[in-house]
This record gives C-alpha cells, structure tokens and sequence, in this order.
C-alpha cells in the first residue's frame, strides 16, 4: 500500500471533517491542519479590534500581518489543539457565536482568502499533513495524494453540532443551529470546491470509525 504523503479533506461545516482527520492524522503519525481556524482567527482580531467586516483588503492586511501558529495542547480543558494569533491563545475564542457569524463574511473576501493560501501552502508543501477546509483538494493543495469530500444532510450536521455545543455548555437549540448552519452553507458554498479527483463520502449513520475504516480500504485497494 502507497501511504498517502498529503491528505486532503473537504465539506461543509459539521459534516466530520476535524474527527475522520484527527484520527488519520493519528494513524499515520501526521499533523492534522484545520484552516478553518485561520478564517476565524482573522474574524476574532477583526471584531475585537473595530474592522469594518465588508473592507477586504483591510481584513487581508490583518490576515497577512497575524502570525499564526497551531501547537499540541497547552491547556487540558478538552481543546484538541491550541491556536496562537501573534503569540495569545485564541482557541476557545475562535469558537463564539460571534465568530460563527460573521466568519463566512470575512472568508469570502478574495484578499483575505489570497492571504491566508500562501500559509496554507507552505503547510502542505512540508507533506505528512492531513488538510482540512472547503478548497484545499481544488486550490490549496491540488496535488494532494488522497482527496476526501465528505457531506451529510443538514439537519445530520446540526444535531452533530447542537451535541457538541450542548457538551461545551453552551445553550442552544437544534432549530436555531439548523437555521445557521443552513445560512453558512449558502455563504460558504461559493468557495466550496468538489475536487474532480475527490473521494465523496456521506457521512449521514456512519460512526467516524466506519468511515477511518472505509478510508484505509480505499488507500490499501
Ligand atoms: O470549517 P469551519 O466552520 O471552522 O470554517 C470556518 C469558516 O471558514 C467557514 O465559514 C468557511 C471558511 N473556510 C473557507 O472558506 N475555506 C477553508 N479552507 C476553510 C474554511
């Protein structure tokens, strides 16, 4: 079996991109990548800091000038990593509803999206990565060894989402999670890419496990 030097994983939010590519990343002793953090990231340091969300290359300035930085765990208090923007812990940050609503905004500046690819880049280029996002298989890292498109229905995807924000304490409701994933997935989806070599994989009743499982048949096959 040729084990895949760079892995490339793909779909909308909640469809299980972070848990089959921790568990990959595990296997094969990888650094697993999620670039999502990097739009939020920006997002977090742009409210905080009084930008104008719709000035896109002020936003990209940001982007360009942050120096981000994604460490093993610092702190045990159920992170899977930590994010550093400029040296402060921004990891739990990163996860506020008010990041959730209005990262979409910023992610879809193409300057911002210009200046974050070069850092994305250089991340892919070292290898022995498991990338995760909406457009590294298409744009990020097109010559990705193995190309992963994962879905699942949206109402799948916000009970997945109202469990896990249910377990982190905070108060929410299934309708309420389903109506903002549902306005995501319409922002988001002008910079999702389907790459035309991509595995699809739905994700709807399959455990994490079964889909680690089906992707290891696919590499040794
Ligand atoms: O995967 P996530 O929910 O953490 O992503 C946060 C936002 O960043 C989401 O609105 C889409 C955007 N994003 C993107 O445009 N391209 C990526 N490669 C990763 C995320």
């Amino acid at each position: 079996m040729t084990v895949p030097r760079t892995i490339a994983i793909d779909g909308p939010a909640a469809s299980g991109k972070s848990t089959l590519g921790q568990i990959l990343a595990q296997h094969f002793g990888y650094l697993y990548f999620d670039t999502g953090i990097l739009y939020r990231a920006v997002t977090y340091l742009a409210l905080r800091l009084g930008y104008d969300l719709a000035d896109g290359a002020a936003l990209a300035e940001l982007a360009a000038s942050t120096v981000f930085r994604v460490e093993t765990p610092t702190v045990d208090d159920g992170r899977q990593y930590t994010v550093l923007a400029n040296g402060e812990d921004v990891t739990w940050a990163l996860r506020s509803a008010q990041v959730e609503r209005n990262v979409s905004q910023v992610s879809c500046h193409p300057a911002v999206r210009a200046a974050l690819r070069e850092q994305q880049r250089q991340i892919g280029i070292a290898g022995r990565v498991v990338m995760a996002g909406r457009d590294i298989g298409a744009v990020i890292m097109p010559d990705a060894d193995l190309k992963i498109y994962l879905d699942a229905s949206v109402e799948e995807r916000a009970r997945r989402r109202t469990a896990e924000l249910l377990k982190r304490g905070r108060q929410v409701d299934y309708n309420d999670v389903l109506a903002d994933l549902s306005r995501r997935d319409q922002a988001d989806s002008i910079n999702t890419y389907v790459a035309p070599d991509a595995v699809a994989l739905k994700t709807d009743g399959r455990t994490p496990e079964e889909l680690f499982r089906a992707v290891l048949h696919m590499i040794e096959a």
